[in-house]
Formats: C-alpha cells, structure tokens, sequence
C-alpha cells in the first residue's frame, strides 16, 4: 500500500532512493533546520541504515513521490506509542525546486490522515528548532499544529544556543481541521 494526499504519495524507501537521501542527508542547509544531529554520511551508512529499516514497525520512514515528478523529500511517523497512541512526525522537502508548492502541508495532511482515520492514534507530535521560521509556518498556518511549549536554550547550533519548539495536534483538532477546510473533499 501506500498513504495518498491529495498532491503527493508517500510509499516505502527503495534502494534506488539512496543516492538522493545521501545527498540530501549531506546538505548543510537541510541539517541546519533539522531537529537531529549529523556526522558526514557516506553512501555505506545510508546502505547499512538502509537494511535496518523493515526492523522496527514503530519507526515508519516514507518517500514522497509526486506523479509525474519522482521523489522529492522523505517523511515519517516514528516513536509509535499503541498504548497511550501517540506518535511523532517529521517532514523534509530535500529537492529544493520542489518548495514553495504545497507538496510538504500535503504530505503532513497525509500523515495525519492515516495515523488518525486509520491507525486511530490519537495525537501526533515534532519538534522545531525556533529559528525554522517555514516549519513553524507549515504547521501552524497550514496543518492545525500549535506550540504547546518551549524548551529553552535546546540546540547548540552556530556557536549559540536556541529553543526547541513542541508541536502537536491531536485527533481532535486534526477533525476540527478538515471539517473547517474540507481538505480531503475540496
Ligand atoms: C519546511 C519545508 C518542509 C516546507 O516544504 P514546502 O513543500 O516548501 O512547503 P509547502 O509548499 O507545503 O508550504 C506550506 C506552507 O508552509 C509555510 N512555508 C513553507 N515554506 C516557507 C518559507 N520559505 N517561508 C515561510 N513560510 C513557508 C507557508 O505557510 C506555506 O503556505 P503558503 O504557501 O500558503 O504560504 C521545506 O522547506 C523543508 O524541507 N525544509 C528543510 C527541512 C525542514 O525544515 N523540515 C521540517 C523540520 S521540523
């Protein structure tokens, strides 16, 4: 199977896929708005990561695909908790002509679609470094996500240090959302 938006589809990483995510897991913009940290990575680790990957069914990692295009960014829903039903999510855009056209709020609407109307969890959650001012935009502006704390002073990046915003929504919002803007219907 795989989980469809209404722009995107997100399926499962394919070896072929590698070479793009070990350029992409290089990129130091990327790096710098992403919430983990990275040593370089050489094309053995993504392989070895790689063949991890069908371990842990409560790590789910996906490409996205856009028909027509190919692949343009990676997402997950990661850290599944079935007893308190929560999970986290992360989204990352890394063919950069790809921005700018909705395809990461759609990817997330999937995301949330799936791990709500059909997993049935009941909240999702990421973290933000403060600084990733299109992230924040994206989940607050497009995907119904609120801050709902600030850890302070979290990162050490560029000889300084910045918060990390907790974002999350939960089933109810997630339904609040698409009542008000029809999304899977429009
Ligand atoms: C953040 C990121 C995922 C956005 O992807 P994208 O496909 O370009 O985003 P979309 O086109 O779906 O944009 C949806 C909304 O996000 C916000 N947004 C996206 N890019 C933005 C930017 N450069 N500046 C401000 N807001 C932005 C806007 O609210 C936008 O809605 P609008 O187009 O109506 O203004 C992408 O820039 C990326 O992969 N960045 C690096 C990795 C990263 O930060 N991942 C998230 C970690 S938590």
């Amino acid at each position: 199977m795989s989980i469809k938006g209404k722009l995107v589809t997100l399926r499962a990483i394919e070896r072929e896929d590698l070479p793009f995510l070990h350029k992409w897991t290089n990129d130091q913009e990327m790096n710098e708005m992403l919430g983990g940290w990275h040593f370089p990575s050489s094309m053995n680790d993504q392989q070895k990561w790689f063949e991890t990957l069908h371990l842990n069914s409560l790590h789910q990692r996906y490409s996205i695909d856009v028909p027509g295009i190919g692949l343009i960014g990676t997402a997950n829903l990661v850290d599944i908790n079935w007893k308190d039903k929560n999970a986290s999510h992360g989204v990352s855009i890394g063919d950069k002509t790809a921005r700018g056209k909705g395809y990461a709020a759609d990817t997330i609407m999937a995301i949330m679609r799936f791990a709500f109307e059909e997993l049935g969890l009941n909240r999702l959650e990421t973290t933000i470094i403060a600084y990733n001012a299109p992230s924040l935009a994206l989940y607050t502006n497009k995907c119904g996500w609120t801050i709902e704390g600030t850890q302070k002073k979290w990162y050490y990046r560029k000889n300084q240090y910045w918060d990390r915003h907790v974002m999350g929504i939960t089933r109810e919002e997630y339904f609040d959302l698409v009542n008000k803007n029809n999304y899977w219907n429009g």
